[in-house]
């Protein structure tokens, strides 16, 4: 299959605000302009800059992210009030390629929250999408709590909000609740069952409290689903939002069963990734997919020997292809013969196999005491094996 054979899926990430939830997460007005300037550059395709009403600082930079945009739709956020969508539009009218996200709780509970009926709520969703429709021709429209609304009420409101001119709507699991079938489910019955459905781009919105943002993503692509909802290093709230680098690189390592490309640039990953744990105050962990620190590394013997034979024995994806240097074989109480010599022949030390076997106990010695071995510690060995024979 080529590449033109594939089905675009846009990726919508929402890091500067569903990310910026998260409790603790607030970045400061410059980080914000800094990270959304690295979304714009790697290509994502639409960046939820903020939540305008929220505060004055939301709103300047919303502003200011949209001024200073190049090629992404700048997109705020506005619940179901028409002020809200006001001030929303003062701030992304500014983009080149601007977007009103409005949105409301549709399932019982949330419904229960601003007290309307249903009649009362599904009028509010005429009033509100279309007051945003008469300010930009390109609004997405939200059904908050999606995952645990009743199946006529949702097909009932998602079909006003098309017809009151919402061009995306997004299909949002708040809480998690979802299941990978039940995702792909909803999407496909929604879009074959909604009149004007196949006029609108179906996004999904995944949260992560059961560990299934990501699969649940993915099988809303195969419902159908054509815009995908993420955070970078899955920031969000509670147990965080879609991670972008894992639905972005799932897609490109499997494109052979799940034939959708993204226009992100996959080698910009870590290093966006690396500015967000470090502006959130969120690190990154350890084994994290993609991105975290072990994601590329190899510490056991028989996965480096392997490793140093052919690297797809043990890796899927390439490191390059994320933007890491290289992978990483981690020096320690597991590393076999070939790695040791291996890492000396990075290092630039040339031993024969008399001192190689000397080394070998030395460093197995200093592994058992220590988690693990550095570059200079194999140096200090390399010395004492020197010296001491
Ligand atoms: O999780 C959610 O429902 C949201 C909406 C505002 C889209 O973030
Ligand atoms: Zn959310």
């Amino acid at each position: 299959m080529t590449t033109t054979d594939k089905d675009r899926v846009l990726i919508f990430d929402t890091t500067l605000r569903d990310g910026e939830q998260s409790p603790g997460a607030t970045m400061t007005h410059d980080e914000k302009l800094e990270i959304a300037e690295m979304l714009d550059d790697m290509g994502v395709d639409i960046i939820e800059a903020g939540f305008p009403i929220a505060s004055e600082g939301d709103f300047r930079a919303v502003s200011e992210i949209a001024k200073r945009s190049k090629q992404s739709v700048i997109c705020g956020l506005a619940r179901a009030q028409l002020p809200d969508i006001d001030r929303c539009w003062e701030a992304v009218k500014h983009a080149e390629r601007p977007r009103i996200h409005t949105f409301i709780g549709t399932s019982p509970l949330h419904r229960a929250i601003p007290n309307l009926t249903m009649d009362e709520m599904a009028d509010r969703i005429h009033e509100t999408v279309t007051h945003a429709r008469n300010l930009t021709d390109n609004v997405q429209w939200s059904p908050m709590d999606a995952t645990r609304t009743e199946w006529d009420y949702l097909k009932r409101v998602v079909e006003i909000a098309i017809s009151a001119g919402a061009t995306t709507i997004n299909i949002p699991d708040t809480v998690g609740y979802t299941a990978p079938r039940e995702s792909a489910d909803l999407i496909r019955r929604l879009i074959a069952e909604v009149p004007g459905a196949d006029e609108v781009v179906f996004a999904t919105h995944c949260h992560n409290d059961l560990g299934m943002a990501t699969a649940n993503a993915l099988a809303a692509v195969e419902g159908g689903a054509r815009q995908i909802e993420c955070t970078i290093n899955g920031l969000g709230e509670r147990a965080g939002n879609t991670a972008l680098e894992e639905v972005v690189m799932a897609l490109r390592t499997r494109g052979d069963i799940m034939p959708y490309d993204t226009g992100v640039d996959t080698r910009k990953i870590m290093q966006i990734s690396r500015r967000v744990a470090t502006v959130s105050g969120f690190p990154v962990q350890f084994n994290k997919a993609i991105v975290g620190k072990n994601a590329f590394a190899h510490e056991s013997g028989i996965h480096q020997d392997g490793m140093l034979k052919n690297a797809e024995t043990f890796e899927i994806m390439r490191p390059e292809d994320v933007g890491l240097a290289a992978t990483n074989l981690v020096m320690g109480k597991h590393s076999g013969r070939a790695a040791l010599r291996a890492k000396l022949k990075d290092l630039g030390v040339e031993v024969g196999d008399n001192q190689l076997k000397d080394l070998f106990v030395r460093f197995k010695d200093l592994a058992d005491r220590k988690k693990e071995v550095y570059d200079e510690d194999i140096l200090a060995l390399v010395t004492a094996t020197t010296t001491d024979g």
